[in-house]
């Protein structure tokens, strides 16, 4: 957080600033500190854009994300989403004022140049919202984070590292080295877990993972499941 206020002191007040973070990072298994980014925006007069491709759906009272999660609403200019994670559809969003939405309409290229989303997915992800927004997605979303802090707990007991603070649903396995994240990953698909290698260039050089995340229908027969293959790679392996 230093380093961007440093960077955003930098920049002479009269350039346009603008921040991009995302809400939840993945391969970290961390929120983004957004109050803080937030204060920082604020300070500096900076847009701020939040990618929360992880958030949305799967954390916040009502499923709205990193930024609900923070009460943040309203103090974010720009938030984009994925609609293939927790939404269980294709594509994605950009939500934002009416005036930068009019003019990203005519002005964003991946807009005016891509096909629109097919009337069968909007009409999927309609009723995956209306899902996240009432009580089947609070007790959905609760059951999400009652499965990740039984694998983090599972793979804590079985001795592998898990990155990130506990927070978020997703729960990267710490590997390292890249070839032997590689060879693991492929061991795991032969006992029936695909959990491809997340490597460099997304993680830092030699610190290799495999980002798992649970579904929140999973039941705990899936997540032993799941678990047992690890151990059996990490006997094979010798981590
Ligand atoms: C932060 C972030 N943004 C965007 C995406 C891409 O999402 P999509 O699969 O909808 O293209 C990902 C994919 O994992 C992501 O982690």
């Amino acid at each position: 957080m230093s380093d961007l206020g440093k960077k955003l002191k930098r920049i002479s007040k009269r350039r346009h600033k603008m921040i991009v973070t995302e809400g939840v990072f993945s391969p970290w298994g961390e929120f983004a500190p957004l109050p803080e980014i937030v204060e920082l925006a604020k300070k500096y007069n900076a847009v701020l854009m939040v990618d929360d491709a992880h958030g949305v759906g799967a954390v916040g009272e009502t499923g709205g994300g990193a930024v609900e999660h923070f009460k943040l609403r309203g103090e974010v200019d720009i938030v984009m989403g994925s609609f293939d994670k927790a939404l269980g559809g294709m594509g994605g969003f950009l939500a934002s004022s009416k005036k930068l939405a009019e003019h990203l309409r005519v002005a964003a290229r991946p807009n005016i140049l891509s096909s629109a989303l097919s009337g069968v997915l909007a009409g999927g992800l309609i009723e995956s919202i209306k899902i996240c927004r009432s009580e089947e997605g609070a007790k959905l979303r609760s059951q999400l984070s009652a499965n990740a802090d039984y694998l983090r707990k599972s793979f804590n007991n079985l001795g592998f590292k898990i990155v990130g603070n506990g927070e978020v649903p997703v729960t990267p396995v710490f590997i390292g080295e890249e070839a032997k994240s590689i060879k693991l990953a492929e061991k795991l698909l032969e006992y029936g877990i695909y959990s491809p290698s997340f490597r460099w260039p997304a993680v830092p050089k030699g610190e290799s993972r495999i980002r798992v995340t649970p579904m929140a229908t999973h039941k705990k027969e899936h997540l032993d499941a799941l678990l047992q293959a690890f151990s059996r790679v990490k006997e094979e392996f010798k981590l």
